[in-house]
């Protein structure tokens, strides 16, 4: 078990330099939480081998764990502190909340699929994270009865903002989230100024799509 552990050290060492640091991202903070969190531990064994490359890996279910850099990239843009109240929308494997986590004061995160969930939360235990709050629904609807936040992110990608995030979004508040379509998505960062969104585009990305309620089957 501790050489497993030693050689997963050895290989997140690698990922955060190779694939975070060397691409601009300095934060000590965020950093940190990428040293410190098992990228393994959030995939399924049998998509386990594939957790260090540089690229989404499936989590099952259609799904999947976004890229390290795009992990990183989202935290940053997010600009957490230590009091920050967060609410995610698509805890997918979870490992994005678990950065946060180590970055923010609470975090609220929203998971469609139930199997999902239910997975991210036996990790959320092993990890000892007291500070994640799981719940299962449509995050299109926000989370009104723990609002307002401090931060939202969205991890799967939305041809709109919902107001609800907007109602849920502090004045002052920041929103990432990829905004678009299919192959036709922007990472977006969005200010909440006398409660309209004021947004900035940070390039090109690639999400699975939101599913709200009236999609589902
Ligand atoms: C790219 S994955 C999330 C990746 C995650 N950040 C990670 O680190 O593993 C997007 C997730 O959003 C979820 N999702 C899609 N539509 C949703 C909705 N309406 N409400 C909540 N979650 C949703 C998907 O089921 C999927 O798990």
């Amino acid at each position: 078990m501790n050489s497993w552990r030693e050689y997963d050290i050895s290989l997140r060492r690698q990922m955060v330099e190779e694939q975070i640091i060397r691409r601009g991202i300095r934060d000590e903070k965020v950093i940190d939480a990428f040293l410190t969190v098992p990228r393994p531990l959030f995939i399924p064994p049998e998509y386990r081998r594939w957790a260090y490359q540089d690229s989404p890996v499936s989590i099952g279910e259609g799904q999947t764990i976004s890229q390290p850099y795009i992990v990183a990239l989202m935290t940053i843009l997010l600009d957490l502190r230590e009091t920050d109240r967060v609410l995610e929308i698509g805890t997918g494997s979870g490992y994005q909340t678990a950065i946060c986590a180590k970055c923010a004061e609470e975090i609220f995160t929203i998971e469609r699929i139930q199997t999902l969930s239910d997975r991210a939360q036996d990790v959320f235990q092993k990890m000892g994270l007291p500070n994640v709050y799981c719940f299962v629904g449509d995050g299109s609807k926000g989370l009104p009865a723990y609002a307002p936040y401090d931060r939202i992110i969205v991890t799967a990608c939305s041809d709109t903002i919902y107001q609800a995030w907007i109602d849920d979004l502090k004045e002052g508040g920041v929103i990432v989230l990829p905004l678009g379509r299919e192959m036709m998505q922007s990472l977006i960062r969005g200010v909440k100024k006398r409660g309209r969104i004021v947004t900035e585009n940070h390039g090109g990305c690639v999400f699975v799509p939101l599913i709200p309620d009236r999609f589902s089957p």
